[in-house]
């Protein structure tokens, strides 16, 4: 029989350190129980100690998953542990996952320890985290740059004072696969103590290289592989979830375990990670991609007609894509419209959520006759958003084009509940929104990107509109949607601004 490959999703963690990717508490509990019913083996919920926001969050996803293991991360001090330890009281299944730098150029420059010290250090952790669970993971931080002699007594103590899973990150995403995969073998033949842990791996990708690296590792004996859903993460991300599943599962012949994810979740996941964040999947990405499963060329085409095997090496029912499929329409009724949420995995709080959101379907609904899956992911996205300390609100849009003659926008906002109006001209209709909404705010942000997405096909589609701006070093991600695309830059815009201009306690503490 094969092992088993454990999958530990850190969406909610690193993913959220994507620049402009957080994430409040109804959404992080919205994503986990997308990721319950996924089947992830683990979800690393935050770093409690970043903010009093994390730490709730991290505590309200404990409360409410149940088949899941909760993690909470934590550096090696005691207030760290202390605050893992406690947000994850409520959680059925805990894990505390403590990280220390092990690489020389971390130790020396970052942490300014010598790595005696951080020796000491990593295993006065592990024993802290025994207070509150035995279900502990440690990882040297850097790894992929750490010498093999010092991780191998580094590794061998902590598992001598309790921790059950060893991950070893690649932090950097320096690694390459053949390389990578050799320190997993060594690592786990050299470590006297090997077998009382699992050995995972935590790979970023610099170099595009996330995926490769993991699998490498896999080969070589790991048995946990850390990911997100879409490649979400720090600068270019981590490895995929996706990605890291499908392959495990197409070339069964290869590797010799396999996960227990419910791969016919992977694409409402996904679709979710993004409508949340705001980080649109590019259409040439693999296993979700607008584009993955189709088939442009004649060729092509021909081929998978005369059998589906030539060109495809995987169905795409499988990952859970439905080509469009018609759910809901005008005339649906509460009931149907709340069954087919919760098999998308959305559940409301309170009746209050659901009328709101029920009233939106509605209007949709005048405006758009046939409602997919994808409109009610969006829908209840945009619905379930806690607009109460948003100050700025969209109120209504007037634009005109007209060949040969330059767009003019009009647009009404309320600022803290009183209405401002104002109209400009721009190079073009979204330009003239953009720029009649910064004359009532002067908001001082700089646009860094502007993407346009159909969310299903055909002309009425809703547009998904995302839009990044910075302030102060600080960046922000905006998303709205809309069947009319100018609509939706508007919301996108007024909603990235919203975000620009709230409070942001957290700390970085790895930076
Ligand atoms: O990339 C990294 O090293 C991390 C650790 C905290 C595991 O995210
Ligand atoms: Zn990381």
């Amino acid at each position: 029989m094969n092992d088993k490959l454990i999958i530990f999703d850190t969406t909610l963690r690193d993913g959220e350190q994507s620049p402009g990717a957080s994430m409040n508490k109804d959404e992080k509990i919205m994503i986990a129980r997308a990721l319950e019913k996924l089947r992830v083996d683990i979800i690393e919920a935050g770093f409690p100690i970043a903010s009093p926001g994390d730490f709730e969050a991290v505590k309200a996803v404990a409360e409410v998953i149940s088949d899941s293991v909760v993690c909470g991360l934590a550096r090696t001090s005691d207030a760290d542990i202390d605050a893992a330890g406690e947000a994850l009281k409520p959680a059925r299944q805990a894990r505390i996952h403590t990280f220390i730098a092990t690489s020389p150029i971390h130790m020396q420059h970052k942490l300014r320890m010598s790595p005696d010290d951080v020796l000491t250090t990593a295993v006065k952790a592990v024993k802290r985290a025994g207070k509150y669970t035995d279900n502990i993971e440690f990882s040297p931080e850097d790894a992929g740059r750490s010498d093999i002699d010092f991780l191998c007594q580094v590794i061998e103590a902590v598992i001598n004072a309790g921790a059950k899973t060893i991950n070893v990150p690649d932090t950097v995403g320096y690694s390459m696969p053949h390389q990578f995969g050799e320190t997993i073998r060594q690592l786990i033949e050299r470590v006297p103590n090997s077998d009382k842990a699992i050995f995972s791996v935590h790979c970023h990708n610099d170099l595009g290289l996330a995926v490769s690296n993991s699998l490498s590792a896999v080969l070589n004996g790991a048995r946990q592989v850390e990911c997100t859903i879409n490649g979400l993460g720090e600068r270019a991300g981590n490895a995929a979830l996706e990605e890291l599943v499908m392959a495990v599962r197409t070339r069964r012949d290869i590797f010799a375990c396999d996960t227990e994810i419910d791969t016919t979740e992977i694409m409402n996941c996904s679709r979710l990670v993004s409508n949340i964040t705001g980080f649109p999947v590019q259409p040439n990405k693999a296993i979700v991609g607008a584009n993955a499963f189709a088939h442009e060329s004649g060729i092509h085409q021909d081929g998978v007609i005369k059998s589906r095997e030539t060109y495809e090496i995987m169905k795409a029912e499988d990952v859970g894509l439905n080509t469009n499929r018609l759910v809901l329409g005008k005339h649906s009724g509460r009931n149907a419209f709340k069954t087919r949420l919760k098999e998308l995995g959305f559940e409301f709080n309170n009746d209050e959520d659901m009328n709101a959101t029920f009233k939106n379907f509605k209007q949709l609904a005048d405006k758009k006759h046939e409602i997919f899956d994808e409109d009610l992911q969006a829908l209840v996205t945009d619905s379930l958003q806690d607009t109460s300390l948003e100050r700025v609100k969209f109120v209504s849009l007037a634009v005109k084009t007209e060949t040969g003659e330059v767009p003019t926008a009009d647009i009404i906002l309320t600022i803290d509940g009183n209405e401002r109006r104002n109209q400009s001209t721009g190079d073009g209709p979204v330009d003239a929104v953009f720029k009649a909404i910064e004359s009532i705010l002067n908001s001082g942000c700089s646009l860094l990107l502007y993407s346009v997405n159909s969310i299903t096909g055909g002309t009425d589609s809703q547009g998904e509109v995302s839009v990044r701006m910075s302030k102060n070093g600080r960046i922000v991600n905006g998303r709205g949607a809309d069947t009319d695309i100018i609509a939706a830059s508007a919301k996108a815009y007024i909603n990235a601004l919203n975000r620009a201009m709230g409070n942001d306690d957290r700390e970085h503490p790895q930076l």
